[in-house]
């Protein structure tokens, strides 16, 4: 029986760890008609002030209608859908997470100790590690012992005229098993399909799992400084082999995935094998690389199994003008829009897998997600995919965070990518210099979802209309959430994208009292601020005092703004 949920704790001591009559999920977005026109509504509101978070105004009618069922409770939100990846990749691994043990940068043993604090601090549940497409070209014994190779390192190609990105391998597997140690994460670790073979893989495993004093990689570990076995559980069986992990159809990827986990050494803890699944922002979803996938494992009586299918979606800008912190109401909106697509893009593949695994004893695992800009505005050249993040990625966040909960049946785990000095970060680092994004703020407001159940939400409101870089008309849910319960506590999180307009939403219970709550906000004046290292506070959670009466509360949610609510029930 695979152990899916179990994320914090892997040290047991270290950390302990549209427009209207919309309906979409089965509890999610319902959309009824409002007894009022919304915009005179607003206009009536408009007077409330921004910082006014629990509306007094009783006798008007709420924007939204929000239905909560605690009991019966639904699945368990994993820990790990919480997760991270960091890879060999610009200035991700060396100088964000290794500054080395000489660094004038407070660290421990060499990884930077306010990284270590930070992930701790939101239980970071997994790491993955080294790649991304940098995995497929990673041999791990250039990372172990006291002499150390340097070697090639598949990002050279990216980087810009007169810099290197040579590997110097400084950080390798103890290193990442030291980190892992010191935050709490379980390591999520990728093999090398493309330059390495299946023997290196296993023998990867080997020198990882094998106990203290049977084979000589365990010795050899030893050697190295660990006696005790990692305990590695989570192995990524290649990466995007559609891309950089091999450019491969999906019947060859299968083949291949086949050669790598038959062998597999049986050690403990029993592996969760995670295939290489589809880009899952491709036009056309990738739904045939799911499909083709599956056919292949399915016939011909084959005898691996996949407990995990990762699914990367990037919501991809890369290839169009929108800049990270210089935009207008189209590119909020479309950025927040596109990021939502994820939600169809779990369901459409879950709805193959469940053909050919009507039990679904695989799992997605949504390894690579977030908001990919243009390049331009990295905070060094060689710092590659680096970008500032703003209050719209923010959102981008908790939209997303929203869905995964709402999902959680179906996604065993998810990893942002990537959580410092590139893509979606949570942080930024150089030299002396770090910041918390504001992505960090809703990972640490979230973090109460962490292991709770899944509560039925239901929402009843108009969809947004809003403006679209193309210009056709669009519309987004004017207000997002999800909610969960653990014990008596009762977590909701709910997001009002309008640029302009103030959502009250009224809470109510199905059953039972709330008999005390807290809450938090986080939204700023500008829709583009972010935080730098000249500003790293720019952008900050603020408490929200949150107003009950028996099973009911009345909130407001300024524009721009993600809540979240710890209410205690009776
Ligand atoms: O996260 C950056 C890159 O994006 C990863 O290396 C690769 O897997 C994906 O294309």
């Amino acid at each position: 029986m695979i152990d899916w949920q179990s994320g914090n704790g892997y040290i047991a001591n270290s950390n302990s760890n549209p427009s209207r009559k919309t309906i979409s999920q089965p509890c999610l977005q319902y959309a009824i008609n409002l007894p009022m026109d919304r915009r005179s509504f607003l206009h009536a509101t408009a007077c409330t002030s921004a910082a006014l978070l629990t509306s007094s105004r009783s006798a008007f009618a709420a924007d939204a209608a929000i239905e909560i069922t605690p009991q019966p409770a639904g699945p368990v939100i994993s820990p790990h859908l919480y997760g991270h990846f960091i890879e060999h990749l610009g200035g991700v691994i060396y100088d964000g997470v290794w500054v080395g043990a000489n660094s004038k940068i407070a660290n421990i043993n060499g990884i930077r100790k306010q990284f270590v604090d930070d992930m701790k601090n939101l239980r970071a549940p997994n790491l993955r590690w080294p790649g991304g497409c940098f995995a497929d070209g990673y041999h791990w014994r250039d990372g172990i012992g006291a002499h150390r190779p340097r070697t090639y390192n598949y990002w050279q190609a990216s980087m810009p005229a007169g810099y290197d990105h040579t590997e110097p391998n400084a950080f390798g597997i103890h290193e990442f098993m030291r980190l892992c140690r010191l935050t709490g994460a379980e390591p999520y670790l990728a093999a090398n399909m493309n330059s390495g073979s299946p023997g290196e893989f296993h023998d990867w495993v080997s020198y990882c799992n094998a106990p203290a004093g049977t084979l000589s990689l365990a010795d050899e570990r030893a050697a190295n400084g660990d006696k005790d076995p990692f305990a590695v559980k989570w192995w990524g069986v290649g990466n995007e082999s559609w891309g950089c992990g091999g450019d491969m159809n999906p019947a060859d990827y299968a083949n291949l995935y086949r050669r790598f986990v038959t062998q597999f050494p049986a050690y403990e803890p029993k592996p969760i094998l995670v295939a290489v699944g589809p880009r899952g922002h491709a036009k056309d979803l990738d739904l045939d690389w799911t499909r083709s996938f599956f056919e292949s494992m399915t016939t011909g009586g084959h005898r691996s199994h996949v407990d995990g299918l990762s699914i990367h979606y990037y919501t991809d800008f890369r290839k169009t003008e929108e800049r990270v912190a210089t935009f207008d109401a189209r590119g909020w909106f479309d950025v927040l829009r596109e990021g939502a697509r994820i939600e169809s893009v779990i369901e459409q593949h879950w709805a193959i897998m469940s053909k050919y695994d009507p039990e679904h004893h695989t799992r997605l695992v949504v390894d690579e997600w977030g908001v990919w800009y243009r390049v331009g505005e990295e905070i060094a050249p060689n710092y590659l995919l680096s970008q500032p993040l703003t209050l719209r990625d923010a959102l981008h966040t908790a939209l997303t965070l929203d869905i995964f909960n709402r999902h959680a049946d179906k996604i065993a785990m998810a990893n942002v990518a990537q959580t410092i000095n590139c893509i979606h970060s949570l942080f930024l680092a150089k030299g002396d210099q770090y910041v918390r994004t504001p992505v960090y703020s809703v990972f640490e407001m979230y973090r109460p979802h962490m292991g709770a159940q899944q509560a039925q939400l239901r929402i009843h409101c108009e969809d947004l209309k809003v403006p679209s870089r193309t210009g056709a008309s669009a519309t987004m849910p004017a207000v997002s959430g999800s909610a969960s319960i653990q014990g008596k506590t009762l977590t909701v999180t709910l997001t009002n994208p309008s640029l302009d307009a103030p959502l009250t939403a009224k809470l109510r219970l199905t059953a039972g009292d709330i008999v005390e709550g807290k809450g938090t906000i986080l939204t700023h004046a500008n829709m583009a601020a972010g935080n730098t290292f000249d500003h790293p506070t720019e952008v900050q959670p603020a408490p929200l005092a949150v107003s009950i009466h028996g099973n009911g509360s009345a909130i407001t949610l300024p524009p721009r703004s993600i809540i979240s609510l710890e209410l205690r029930l009776a």
